[in-house]
Parts: C-alpha cells; sequence; structure tokens
C-alpha cells in the first residue's frame, strides 16, 4: 500500500459501527432515552465557560457579550447538526475521530483525534482551574481561606506558586474514572439540577438589580469585540458532542441522540444569553470580576449569601462537567489505540476494574499538571482552538459523505446539506480567526507534534494496514 493509499484509507461506516459493537460493547444496556441524553448534555456543558469565562468575555465584548454568546451558539448549533448525523450514521464511542477515520481517511482521523486532546484534556484542565477559584470563595466564605500563592498558577497573580486544589481535583476525579464508577443516570441528573437551580437564581434574581444604563455603550469593542468575546466564551459550549459518546447505550438512537444533543444545546443557549444580559445589566462591564464573575455580582450588591449559594452550586456542577471531559479523553485515546494508532498499552483494560486504566492515569497527570501551573485563561483558549477544529471537520465530513456515499442509511439526517455545514464551518473558522496569535502557534505545534508521531509510529501500526498485509491483499484508496 502506498503513502498515500493508506492515508486516505478509510474504514468503512459498517466496519467502524462493528468494531466496536463486537469487541467493546460488551453487553452494554440500553436505558438512556432523549430526556437522560438531554441532562448529560447539560451536565457536559455548563460550566468554567459560563461560571469564569463570562468574566474576561464580558470585558472584551461589553454589553454585547449576549452577541458574543449567540454567535458561538449558532457555530455549535450547525456543528451538532452535523454531529447527529454522524452520530446515529455511526454510533460508536471514539466521537469525531471515529467519524473522520470513516469518512475522511485515517491521516484526518489521526489529526482529529489528536487534535480532541485540545478539546477534552486541555478543557478539563481548565474546568479545573475554575473549579479552584469558586472552591477558595467558599472556603474563605466559612472562614477557612486558602493562600492565594497556592490557588493560583504561577504568573497568574503576584507569588503564585501552585494551583494545588486544581491538582487536586483532577487526582480525584481520575482516581474515580480508573476504578470505574460509572456516573449514574440518577447522580448526574441531581447535579444538573443544582446547576440549573444556580443558573436560575442568577437570572432571576440578577433581573432585579439589573440598571439598564449599564448596557450603554452596548458594544464598546464593536465587532471586533464581540468577535473576541465569542471566540473566548465558546468555552461554554464545548460537551453537547460528547453526548455523541454515549450512543452505544440509548434506547432509540435515531430519535433520542439528535434530541440529546441539540436539545441541550438549546437550552444552554437560551440561558448562556439571559445570564450574559443579567450579568452585565447588574455591573457595569469593566468591574466585572475575571475570577468568579456570578458570585462576585451578587457580592457586590450585599447579597453574600446568594453569592455563597452560586459558589457552592459551582464546585458542585464544574465537578461533572470534569468527570466528562476526562472520560471523553480516555475513550478517545481508547479507541486511537485499538485502531493501532498509539501503542496498545492505551487500550489495554484493567483485569479487574474493566477501565483503560494506564490512559486514566496518563491523562489525569498531564491535566493535573497543566492545571497546576498554566493559568485559566490560555488553557481555555487552546482548548477552544481545538474544538473548533474539531467542528470544521465534522461538517465538512457530512458535506464529503453525501457526496462519497450516498447509500449509507442515516436514521437522522443534517437539513439543508450542504448549506448547514458550509455556515458551521465558515462560522468556526471565523471564530478560529478571532483567537490570539499565541493561540495559534501553540495549535500548530501541537497539531505538527501530532503529525510526527503519526508518520513515525502510527503509519506503520495502524490495525487495518497490518491485517490486510497479513491477509495479503491490496486495498485502493477509495
Ligand atoms: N462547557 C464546559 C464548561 O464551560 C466545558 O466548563
Amino acid at each position: 500500500m502506498t503513502l498515500r493509499e493508506q492515508m486516505l484509507r478509510r474504514k468503512a461506516v459498517p466496519d467502524a459501527a462493528q468494531a466496536t459493537s463486537d469487541e467493546q460493547r460488551g453487553g452494554l444496556k440500553r436505558a438512556l432515552g432523549a430526556f437522560d441524553l438531554t441532562l448529560l448534555g447539560i451536565g457536559a456543558i455548563i460550566g468554567a465557560g459560563i461560571f469564569v469565562l463570562t468574566g474576561v468575555g464580558a470585558q472584551q465584548a461589553g454589553p454585547a457579550l449576549t452577541v458574543s454568546f449567540t454567535l458561538a451558539g449558532v457555530a455549535c448549533a450547525m456543528a451538532a447538526l452535523c454531529y447527529a448525523e454522524f452520530s446515529t450514521m455511526i454510533p460508536v464511542a471514539g466521537s469525531a475521530y471515529s467519524y473522520a477515520y470513516a469518512t475522511l481517511g485515517e491521516l484526518i482521523g489521526w489529526i482529529i483525534g489528536w487534535d480532541l486532546v485540545l478539546e477534552y484534556a486541555v478543557g478539563a484542565s481548565a474546568v479545573a482551574v475554575g473549579w479552584s477559584g469558586y472552591l477558595a470563595r467558599v472556603m474563605a466564605g466559612v472562614g477557612m481561606p486558602l493562600a492565594s500563592s497556592l490557588t493560583h498558577a504561577p504568573g497568574s497573580v503576584p507569588g503564585a506558586v501552585v494551583n494545588l486544589p486544581a491538582l487536586l481535583v483532577v487526582m480525584v476525579t481520575s482516581a474515580v474514572l480508573y476504578v470505574g464508577i460509572r456516573e449514574s443516570a440518577r447522580f448526574n441528573a441531581l447535579i444538573v439540577a443544582v446547576k440549573l437551580a444556580v443558573v436560575a437564581v442568577v437570572i432571576v434574581v440578577g433581573a432585579w438589580f439589573v440598571r439598564p444604563h449599564n448596557w450603554v455603550p452596548f458594544a464598546p469593542f464593536g465587532i471586533k469585540g464581540i468577535s473576541q468575546g465569542a471566540a473566548y466564551i465558546f468555552f461554554a459550549y464545548i460537551g453537547f458532542d460528547a453526548v455523541s459518546t454515549a450512543a452505544e447505550e440509548v434506547v432509540n438512537p435515531s430519535r433520542d441522540l439528535p434530541i440529546g444533543i441539540i436539545g441541550s444545546l438549546a437550552v444552554c443557549t437560551l440561558l448562556y444569553i439571559l445570564v450574559a444580559g443579567v450579568l452585565t445589566g447588574m455591573v457595569p462591564y469593566p468591574h466585572i470580576d475575571r475570577e468568579a464573575p456570578l458570585a462576585s455580582a451578587f457580592v457586590e450588591r450585599g447579597l453574600d449569601l446568594v453569592a455563597g449559594l452560586i459558589s457552592l452550586g459551582a464546585v458542585a456542577g464544574l465537578t461533572s462537567v470534569l468527570l466528562v471531559l476526562l472520560l471523553g479523553q480516555t475513550r478517545i485515546f481508547f479507541a486511537i489505540s485499538r485502531d493501532g494508532l498509539l501503542p496498545a498499552v492505551f487500550s489495554r483494560v484493567h483485569p479487574r476494574f474493566r477501565t483503560p486504566h494506564i490512559p486514566t492515569v496518563i491523562t489525569g497527570i498531564a491535566v493535573g499538571a497543566a492545571a497546576a501551573l498554566i493559568p485559566i485563561q490560555e488553557i481555555a483558549e487552546l482548548a477552544n482552538i481545538g474544538t473548533l477544529f474539531a467542528f470544521v471537520l465534522v461538517c465538512a465530513g457530512i458535506w464529503v459523505l453525501r457526496v462519497t456515499s450516498p447509500e449509507i442509511a442515516r436514521p437522522f439526517r443534517t437539513p439543508l446539506v450542504p448549506f448547514v455545514p458550509i455556515v458551521g464551518m465558515l462560522f468556526c473558522a471565523y471564530l478560529m480567526a478571532s483567537l490570539p496569535p499565541i493561540t495559534w502557534i501553540r495549535f500548530f505545534l501541537w497539531m505538527g507534534i501530532g503529525l510526527v508521531i503519526y508518520f513515525s509510529y502510527g503509519r506503520h501500526h495502524s490495525r487495518w494496514v497490518a491485517s490486510e498485509e497479513q491477509a495479503g491483499v491490496s486495498v485502493a484508496a477509495r
């Protein structure tokens, strides 16, 4: 097989679905319905983005932060429609990695898999940092303040040494995933209820304290500010795609997955726009706090109890986001390794706990170290560029596959193809372009490392090459 043939080699769609159902599903119960999936999505979505990043986002966009949330929401909606088609067509774990491998070939599959590390692992670091910030507030509120030098990454505040709570929460969450306690639907529903209650309090109570003059001027930094704000708070939407990773446990995937993906995104978009409106109406945008903007807005109005509740809710709510992101990362490493593009240790299952324990440990150490040592803003921007890039490729994949393989059964069809994928790609690319140059440099460096790994390792170990060479068949690139 030539290099070109291999790079373009696609896993056949039925193979992609079959490989997982035979080897990995191991009798997972199909127990989730559309409502459970929507809750799962909300549990994965509402987190550091709205609780933390709205602070800096508001400084970039001003009161037009509501427009930023709308812009990012539209980009996600287009991508969500494409994810919905893929998730019903190829209902397996591995998410965008598996979709890309099946449709755009091995090289693009690897690129997207490597890129997803930015979404899941790097995203998890940012959530851990946000968690630490809200924990510090809760502890201060109960009269046991934590030392600022031990709750911030070096360089973020004067005298900062390490963000210890962020490191610890990653360690504990990874330990939970190591022994494989499955997040039960009931536990998730409880956390989601707490999160939704806190967000509702922010909107309903906060609405009484809105001073409309704070919304003027509405867009002090113009379109540029709105776009930069959108690219930054885009982080708040990361996670709706995680719904697709539950595909193998859904009762009626073709109906329930699209409802779960699109429904959770719709609920969160509405809530985010309302929160942004209330926050910028309560506090003049230049004074909005950068670390815990929602809680601080209520402290300023003397509502310490409400602020305390928000902080407590944030600590609980961010934990579920962290769990989903870390879980997603280990399963993506698992799926890539199963295809031979990463060493086999990444897909070895623990003899007793039946979990991919080695990627869990590696991910835990790397995510914990990043959370301990890097400020949240820089981590979040890197997660955003990675996720946006994955969305661009998923949109492209839907379009390409409609042309190359129109015959495949599509229980859910993205409407208005190619219009929806094209708009999705354009919006996501525009948001990527609104991120700072340093983020682009880091992104290219990361992807460069990925290409080196593929050409020095993955290409020679791909399971598909190995099996074809063994069988002595030559498969032409399709
Ligand atoms: N959307 C998730 C959050 O905001 C990742 O924390």
